[in-house]
């Protein structure tokens, strides 16, 4: 595994060392104990979106393994007036350890990847939140003590977090089902693989969806770089919220996930984000050691 740029990219092995690390680092800096994995190295972080959990999280996560970490925002950044990905990439390639970014397009990441020479990980694009995801899996698993067998039902908008649930879902053994807006399904590509496996299922019935599920996730109406639609999506959502409702079919000690941040009394009610806000802040959290582990993977020694 040289990069973390999409779920697709790597496998259910690396998925779970991945988990394992992210479990031993987070027993370490509980117990306070010295893990400066990465001494010396220094992450440049790219966000051309804004960012509260993902800086801060790899930030601190950085300053703990021991290195440091630049906060590049691309307005201050030659790539705001139109320097090429490709230059970028072999430029800070020479400078950094890893980049991590946080942009629009699915390809910029991959063009950063090919271009430079140094590990890239994805912070979020409008296909994909691999950090994301990994950091949910590790939830799952402190909460449900493991991933394989269970139903994970994914309610709301088919966009980043929708496709990473789904590929990193099916690879480590779930089963998933989505309920979206028909005309707001997720990638085609993730739903083929998905079906491929024949533990996925779509429809656009929440309830049809979230029967019997151990792990129900929502995500916002309207994502970064959606905020013109954002009104028109309210209506084409409206139905699409996990509430006391999908609860009622849901298994009885169902747990529910939201990566943040939420808008309650849209994809979510207040009573159901208040009863679950120990698991969604566990999750925020998870974000740290889940890419600590991430980094240390790609850049540290072996
Ligand atoms: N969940 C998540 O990625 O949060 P930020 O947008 O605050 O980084
Ligand atoms: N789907 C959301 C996730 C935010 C963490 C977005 O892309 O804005």
């Amino acid at each position: 595994m040289k990069h973390l740029l999409k779920l697709s990219d790597i496998s259910k092995d690396d998925i779970l060392s991945i988990l394992e690390l992210a479990d031993r680092l987070k027993a370490k800096q509980k117990k306070g104990e010295e893990h400066k994995l990465l001494a010396g190295k220094t992450l440049g972080m790219i966000f051309e979106k804004s960012s509260t959990r993902t800086r801060v999280s790899f930030e601190t996560g950085m300053y703990q393994l021991g290195g440091h970490a630049l906060f590049l925002s691309s307005n201050d950044l030659q790539i705001g007036r139109g320097e090429p990905i490709c230059d970028t990439a072999r430029v800070m390639s020479r400078y950094v350890d890893g980049i991590m970014i946080r942009t629009f397009a699915q390809q910029t990441v991959e063009d950063l990847a090919k271009f430079g020479s140094v590990p890239v990980i994805n912070g979020l694009t409008d296909f994909a939140h691999p950090c994301q995801v990994l950091a949910d899996f590790q939830t799952i698993r402190e909460y449900k003590k493991r991933l394989e067998g269970l139903k994970l039902c994914y309610i709301g908008d088919g966009n980043n977090m929708a496709n990473s649930l789904i590929v990193g879902g099916i690879k480590v053994g779930m089963t998933v089902s989505v309920a979206t807006p028909p005309m707001h399904k997720p990638d085609s590509a993730v739903m083929d693989f998905a079906k491929n496996s024949g533990r996925f299922s779509y429809t656009d019935d929440v309830l049809k969806a979230a029967k019997d599920a151990d792990v129900l996730v929502t995500d916002v109406w309207a994502s970064m770089g959606q905020e013109k639609e954002a009104q028109a999506r309210m209506k084409v959502f409206a139905g699409y919220q996990i509430n006391s409702d999908i609860m009622s079919v849901a298994a009885k000690d169902a747990i529910v996930l939201h990566c943040l941040p939420a808008h309650r009394g849209e994809e979510i009610t207040e009573e159901i984000f208040e009863n679950h806000a120990n698991v969604i802040f566990d999750e925020a959290e998870n974000r740290l050691h889940a890419q600590k582990a991430v980094m240390v993977r790609l850049m540290g020694e072996n």
